[in-house]
């Protein structure tokens, strides 16, 4: 039995710009995915996931490959978790040039799932570093990096950064461009707050939609341009461990992916809440569509405002991980 894990992400700046080859800047935070593997010799691969909540739902599945779990959660949601993991086990096994063997899989996670924490990016992560370690095979973090980043490729149909899985994998604060992904040495403390709505967002589909408004309108390439001059003016606030404008610059960020569409009510209620009660910025994390704002603010006021806001279900502080994907016990 071997057991790894690997932590989820806010995005600092720079979702969806990514995609298009703009910077952006994940840090990984502690909430981790948990996941372990027990080798099986009759090539069936059977998995128990009872903490992937969505919406207030859990999803348990188990059984053969083909089993659907019975969850009432949005289709294409579950589908897609199922994807990551049959696509993290392909890439275990190819890894380690066996094809004649399968796995009993348990995922544990305390991240929601759709929520913009990165929480397929973790558990692909750690199901490829747990299922190659089972069959003696160790690999570092880039290139488990990389074969996640082909599983997120393929369940999105092609539309993924390597942003979420290369941060999974290594931890700490990172930086992407394109092929291009380096750890930010010493990242200043950032008092990340998250606010969480209870909703989930379909990656695919607000990625699909993004692309779409890119097409028909030049304003909306002009945005995705824009997010990727926020980024780098935040490489440089970065490098400052300037945290008030780091946080002005979340604040751009947010008013832009806005205007791409994929913001909604809750997540802009809760970035407003945040403002109001004093933090240095806020913005969605990750696809957007529902799930998760980040904010900043060393203070308790921003985490007690965003538990009174009308569409938040849960606020939390979150620290930095500096640790990527790890064997656990
Ligand atoms: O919502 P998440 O955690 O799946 O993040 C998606 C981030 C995007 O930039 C929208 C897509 C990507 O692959 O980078």
């Amino acid at each position: 039995m071997t057991v790894s894990s690997a932590p989820a992400k806010v995005y600092v700046f720079g979702e969806h710009a990514v995609v298009y080859g703009e910077p952006a800047v994940p840090c990984a935070i502690q909430r981790r995915a948990r996941v372990t593997v027990e080798r099986r010799e009759d090539r069936r691969i059977r998995v128990r996931a009872d903490d992937l909540t969505l919406d207030g739902f859990t999803v348990r599945w188990g059984g053969d490959p083909d089993d659907r779990p019975d969850v009432d959660a949005p289709e294409p949601l579950v589908e897609a978790a199922m994807s990551y993991l049959d696509g993290a086990i392909e890439q275990a096994l190819d890894a380690a040039g066996r094809s004649d063997v399968g796995f009993d899989v348990t995922v544990e996670s305390d991240i929601p799932l759709g929520a913009g924490l990165g929480s397929s990016a973790a558990v692909v992560v750690a199901t490829i570093d747990a299922a190659t370690r089972e069959l003696g095979v160790d690999l570092d973090a880039r290139t488990i990096a990389d074969r996640a980043y082909r599983v997120e490729y393929e369940v999105q149909d092609g539309q993924a950064s390597r942003a979420d899985t290369f941060c999974s994998a290594v931890g700490g604060a990172v930086r992407v461009q394109g092929e291009d992904c380096r750890r930010v040495d010493d990242p200043p403390a950032l008092p990340f707050v998250i606010g969480y709505d209870g909703n989930a967002g379909d990656t695919g589909e607000l990625v699909a939609g993004v692309r779409s408004l890119r097409e028909e309108y030049g304003f909306a390439a002009d945005t995705v341009g824009a997010i990727g001059d926020i980024v780098r003016s935040g490489r440089t606030a970065l490098d400052d461990g300037d945290v008030a404008e780091i946080g002005r610059l979340m604040d751009f960020n947010h008013g832009l992916l806005s205007a791409l569409g994929v913001s909604s009510r809750s997540l802009d209620a809760m970035v407003w809440a945040a403002r109001e009660a004093g933090a240095d910025g806020a913005k969605l994390t990750g696809a957007g569509g529902g799930g998760c704002v980040v904010a900043l603010d060393s203070t308790d006021r921003t985490r007690t405002a965003l538990e009174y806001t009308p569409g938040c279900e849960t606020a939390f502080r979150a620290e930095l991980d500096t640790e990527g994907v790890r064997a656990d016990e």
